[in-house]
């Protein structure tokens, strides 16, 4: 049985296998080429956190292969609002499902979750902790959108101490041959203990200084729901922003990436200009979870 809770649970190989089964599901997520695989196949989805993208694209992504889904909504409307706990809700539901996705606010929730499944278990996000298929559609957009992954130079940019997404990502990366400039608010830097586990080429910068080196710009959005004080959110929330000005010092060919939701960190008019790619990229949500729910159920 394959859970999928850190990025690290995969290798290069691993990683270079899942994208390259994305591709071949890419018609399918499009709706030009029909696919039952997963036909007889119930995913349930867990979602302890908001959600649109993750949730709705594994859903998307089972039903256009044939599969099910079921789902516990809200908190208050399942057993959990009796006091059941997380480990008596993995073993219930995994008796009724092939995989389960589970998002948490605690770091660490889907590895625990892991523990006392039947099934597999993704891991769509544990508090500041990981996000690992939420980096398989980073790398997957960075692929299709530049071509390759090793050799750029790659800026992720924000809230880089809560941002699971980064963690997931920033570690993938250093699998890859990448140069990774670190720019963030000194509050929102990547924690230390975090820096020094990571091999590769990485060194803080400011975005001024780097911006038309990079060959990606990855944005993220200001966790405020894991800040501990409202005034630590206060101090830095709106403390970096793209806009048009930043693009044009960009590479023609560099790109621009988020995993969404924004906030307020790219301005609007951003969105129309080539180098924009978040939006794609929440499309290639579908065949990247296409390609891991493959990999994990059959
Ligand atoms: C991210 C998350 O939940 O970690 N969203 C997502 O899955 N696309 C990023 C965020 O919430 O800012």
């Amino acid at each position: 049985m394959r859970h999928l809770i850190s990025i690290e649970d995969l290798n290069k190989d691993d990683i270079i296998r899942i994208l390259n089964k994305s591709e071949e599901f890419e018609d399918v997520a499009l709706g030009k080429r029909r696919s039952r695989i997963l036909e007889g196949k119930i995913l349930a989805n867990l979602f302890f956190e908001p959600s649109t993208r993750t949730r709705m694209s594994f859903e998307t992504a089972m039903k256009k292969l044939g599969g099910e889904v079921i789902n516990v909504s809200a908190q208050e409307a399942s057993s959990i609002a009796k006091g059941e706990t997380l480990a008596d809700t993995i073993k219930v539901v995994s008796n009724y499902c092939d995989a389960i996705v589970i998002r948490h606010p605690l770091e660490g929730a889907a590895r625990f979750a892991s523990e006392h499944s039947r099934v597999p278990v993704i891991n769509a996000g544990d508090g500041a902790g990981q996000h690992p298929t939420q980096t398989l559609l980073d790398l997957y957009t960075i692929k299709k959108e530049i071509g390759r992954i090793d050799g750029l130079k790659i800026a992720l940019v924000g809230d880089l101490k809560y941002s699971r997404t980064i963690h997931s990502l920033i570690k993938a990366l250093t699998l890859f041959e990448t140069k990774i400039y670190l720019v963030s608010p000194p509050v929102l830097e990547l924690p230390k203990e975090f820096l020094e586990e990571l091999g590769g080429d990485i060194e803080k910068a400011e975005l001024d200084q780097i911006v038309g080196d990079v060959d990606v710009i990855y944005v993220t959005r200001i966790q405020k729901e894991r800040f501990l004080d409202e005034e630590e959110y206060r101090k830095v929330t709106g403390s970096y922003k793209i806009t048009l000005e930043t693009v044009k010092k960009m590479k023609e060919s560099a790109i621009i990436l988020h995993p969404l939701p924004r906030v307020d960190e790219i301005a609007v008019e951003v969105d129309y200009t080539k180098q924009a790619k978040y939006f794609k990229q929440a499309f290639y949500g579908v065949p990247v979870r296409m390609a891991i729910l493959t990999e994990v159920m059959l």
